[in-house]
């Protein structure tokens, strides 16, 4: 039975002072039903992983060079994540698409380094209001869910968060019938891809606006296996509660 998935995406934000989030996350979920994934800041991974590590909370990384090592100065290979005691990685969110010009291509580059260094490779994709607005929505998921995904993808090493980018950060989401449209697609442009069976494996997430006030809708929504949420996982006692919507 698939496991569905409540992720956070920290995003620049959040200090030491911030690992008690994590610890109360873990007080108040101390067996939950559901994955829960938490993605902070590189900085913050090693402490994260420790405090975490006798939890059922799980720690990723949200981005990695396509590199295992070498002259890329800044820039964090899949491996030392990996050290670091994550095993998960956030890839292709659009705000990386934008501001450090990723492409799909190079999307799929890194996946391939997620996997071999055991990650899980959490592939983010979605629309523009322009391209919504141009009707381009599913044009615009098919390229970039083909492109960014290598061949060998698996419910285990990949899991899918479909954030439409007019979402993110907005207070705006989609209806649930988009939702379900683009989630629709995504599934059954999987199937032709890698079977049914392994297109049923692999967690589709949405991202883009998840509050506890609409989780439970969009949860109910068809081919929604969790969500990719940035500002209410910041807080436990606003993420809290999209992991119980969740179970
Ligand atoms: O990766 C999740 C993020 O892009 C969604 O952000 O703040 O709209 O939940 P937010």
């Amino acid at each position: 039975m698939k496991r569905k998935l409540a992720a956070g995406n920290w995003k620049m934000n959040g200090t030491n002072a911030s690992l008690g989030e994590l610890q109360s996350l873990t007080t108040a979920h101390p067996d939950p039903r559901v994955d829960i994934l938490i993605c902070p800041p590189a900085t913050l991974i090693v402490q994260a992983a420790a405090l975490t590590a006798d939890s059922p909370l799980m720690i990723g990384g949200q981005d990695c060079h396509s590199a295992p090592s070498g002259a890329h100065t800044g820039d964090i290979s899949a491996p030392m994540l990996a050290d670091a005691g994550a095993t998960a990685v956030l890839l292709g969110h659009s705000e990386r698409r934008e501001n450090h010009n990723e492409t799909s291509d190079l999307v799929a580059e890194k996946a391939l380094a997620a996997w071999s260094a055991g990650l899980t490779a959490v592939i983010c994709l979605g629309e523009t209001l322009a391209q919504r607005e141009a009707a381009q929505t599913l044009d615009v998921i098919a390229t970039q869910l083909d492109t960014s995904l290598p061949d060998g993808a698996t419910g285990t090493n990949t899991v899918i968060a479909y954030e439409p980018v007019w979402a993110i950060g907005t207070g705006l989401t989609p209806s649930t019938a988009q939702i379900a449209e683009v989630h629709d697609f995504l599934r059954a442009r999987l199937a032709d891809r890698l079977g049914a069976a392994q297109a049923n494996a692999i967690r589709l997430l949405y991202g883009g606006s998840v509050k506890p006030a609409n989780a439970d809708e969009i949860f109910a929504t068809s081919n929604v296996d969790g969500a990719l949420v940035g500002g209410a996982s910041l807080k436990s006692a606003d993420f809290s509660p999209i992991i119980s919507a969740l179970e």
